[in-house]
């Protein structure tokens, strides 16, 4: 099969990272035999020095057009003085809006040999496997009216939590389909005892259990979830919330992970299948930014980029066994002992960012 993705690796450690996922895209293609189409460009603080943007039109309208966007990572303390008129992130809020990605898919899975690089008991955090969906283009980041203003008895602001039956229908149904190809066990996030959106998410996330019957829904409120989340992790499944709410519980369950070298994501403009029979066009980037502090040093870990690579090929290119494959390599690397600086343990060596790469990339190979 023959398939079109841009690549933008960005600023920072993005480039570094983006070079090793590239190195097992390859791989696969020659493993599997699929043509991947790849086309590179600038974006963020790179695209400002270059083209005094951070995001060109050309490069959305090739975003939109492609299979997928693979991102490393934009900004850094050369592009953010506050009073700078452009700035590294709007490449990537622009590029959200362009692609229409609504469903922000974060996976967080706990590796036992990290159980002490978290500030958790390895008991609580052991054997954690969950994906926390966010909806990401929609409520209080969107709503409007949303301004700051003076009034005679001080200043005021607003935000607007706002959503529509079809934007929260197809978030859940992203929620409900992913449970379905895993534990099937759905956590509905909301804050139903005090707000309007929250208790028509709920009611909508009612009905539409009727269609999964195969599915466990759990309606959870937000705040005693952010609990149940560091006391009971192994607990969760898949779940699924509006954008504010998933903002925060996602960096929260990322914690759970011990490193944020180890965690990819995947931003969704549609409902994909985990089996591939379905497709969704994506918008493909590590959790972690761009750590100026270590770029070209070879110490960044590319696995969060690698396994983001994983989910490009099972959501958007419906090629789950390529998409194992590479879990499977990384696990391997993993369990051969390689370590880079972030998750090495005290007064061992660290491999750099290309060792890494590299025996990933081989494992793969090997198969
Ligand atoms: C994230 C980030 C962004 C968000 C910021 C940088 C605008 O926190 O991707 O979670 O809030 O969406
Ligand atoms: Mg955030």
């Amino acid at each position: 099969m023959q398939f079109d993705i841009l690549v933008l690796p960005g600023d920072g450690i993005g480039p570094e990272v983006i070079n090793e996922a590239l190195k097992v895209l390859e791989v696969v293609a020659r493993k599997f035999g699929h043509s991947f189409n790849l086309s590179q460009d600038l974006v963020g603080g790179a695209a400002i020095d270059a083209y005094g943007v951070a995001l060109k039109p050309e490069t959305a309208q090739k975003a939109r057009a492609s299979d997928a966007l693979l991102f490393g990572a934009v900004g850094g303390p050369k592009w953010s003085d506050p009073t700078a008129s452009v700035r590294p992130e709007d490449g990537l809020l622009a590029l959200r809006k362009a692609m229409g990605v609504y469903a922000n898919i974060r996976p967080v899975k706990s590796y036992k040999f990290l159980a002490n690089a978290t500030p958790l008991k390895p008991s609580v955090v052991e054997g954690v496997d969950l994906i926390v969906i966010r909806e990401l283009t929609g409520g209080l980041y969107y709503g409007l009216p949303k301004r700051r203003w003076n009034t005679q008895r001080g200043r005021r602001g607003v935000d607007t939590m706002k959503y529509s039956e079809r934007e929260i229908e197809r978030i859940l149904r992203v929620g409900f389909e992913l449970a379905r190809g895993r534990r099937k066990k759905l956590t509905s996030v909301d804050k139903a005892n005090v707000l309007e959106t929250s208790r028509l998410w709920r009611q909508i996330a009612q009905e539409m259990s009727a269609e999964y019957p195969d599915v466990t829904v759990d309606h959870q409120l937000v705040d005693s979830c952010s609990m149940q989340l560091i006391q009971n992790p192994r607990r969760f499944d898949v779940m699924v919330m509006e954008n504010t709410f998933g903002d925060i519980l996602s960096d929260e369950a990322s914690v759970l992970a011990g490193s944020l070298g180890m965690l990819p994501s995947a931003s969704l403009a549609g409902v994909p299948s985990t089996d591939g029979h379905r497709r969704a066009r994506g918008f493909y980037e590590p959790i972690h930014g761009t750590a100026p502090d270590i770029a070209g040093q070879g110490k960044a870990n590319p696995i969060a980029t690698i396994l983001t690579v994983a989910m490009m090929l099972r959501y958007s290119l419906g090629l789950p066994k390529e998409a194992l494959a590479v879990e499977q390599a990384v696990d391997k690397a993993l369990e051969s002992g390689l370590r880079t600086a972030d998750i090495v343990a005290a007064g061992e060596r660290a491999v750099t960012t290309t060792q890494m790469g590299n025996a990933i990339a081989e494992a793969v190979a090997r198969g």
